[in-house]
């Protein structure tokens, strides 16, 4: 009997210990981690393709997502660049790029909220957590 709760204790503080640090792995809650989760998968069906597997981007054609400061000071226009689609000049990590993304506007509210978590926590950048109401917010003022 002692010897059974013994191995029950080890083998859920493994378990617990394994999920703590899970979350803790990109510093936010259990709700952004799984933002962060989703939005890798989509990531993967819809972005990969152009900008990379480690979000490098292709050569002067795209642009890297490891531009930290770039995605920072465009935090509230990334849900336009994604839905809409973008063109024209842009510098990115230091590089001029003027080519063409497609929209993806069958992309939904919360689908983007995850993908915005996803690109902005991942690559080293560390924005934490962007929620269905930001997306929504941010879409009103696409210009
Ligand atoms: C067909 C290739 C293609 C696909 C697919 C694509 N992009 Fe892009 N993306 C581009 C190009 C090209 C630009 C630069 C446009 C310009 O020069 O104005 C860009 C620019 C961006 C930017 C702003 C610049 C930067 O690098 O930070 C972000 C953010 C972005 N894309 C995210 C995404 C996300 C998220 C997806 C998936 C939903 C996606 N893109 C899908 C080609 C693509």
């Amino acid at each position: 009997m002692k010897r059974s709760y013994l191995i029950l204790t080890l083998v859920l503080g493994t378990v617990l210990g394994i999920l703590y640090s899970c979350q803790r792995e990109n510093g936010g809650s259990l709700e952004q981690d799984m933002y962060y989760t989703n939005g890798r998968d989509i990531y993967i069906q819809h972005c990969q393709n152009c900008h990379g597997e480690k979000g490098e981007g292709l050569e002067n054609l795209i642009p890297p997502l490891t531009d930290t400061t770039y995605l920072r000071e465009n935090r509230n226009k990334l849900a336009c660049f994604i839905k809409n689609g973008m063109e024209g000049p842009i510098v990115v990590d230091g590089r001029e790029f003027n080519e063409k993304m497609p929209d993806h506007a069958e992309i939904t509210d919360i689908d983007l909220a995850q993908l915005i978590v996803y690109i902005t926590n991942a690559y080293g950048n560390k924005q934490g957590m962007y929620t269905t109401d930001d997306v929504v917010r941010d879409l009103k003022n696409c210009n």
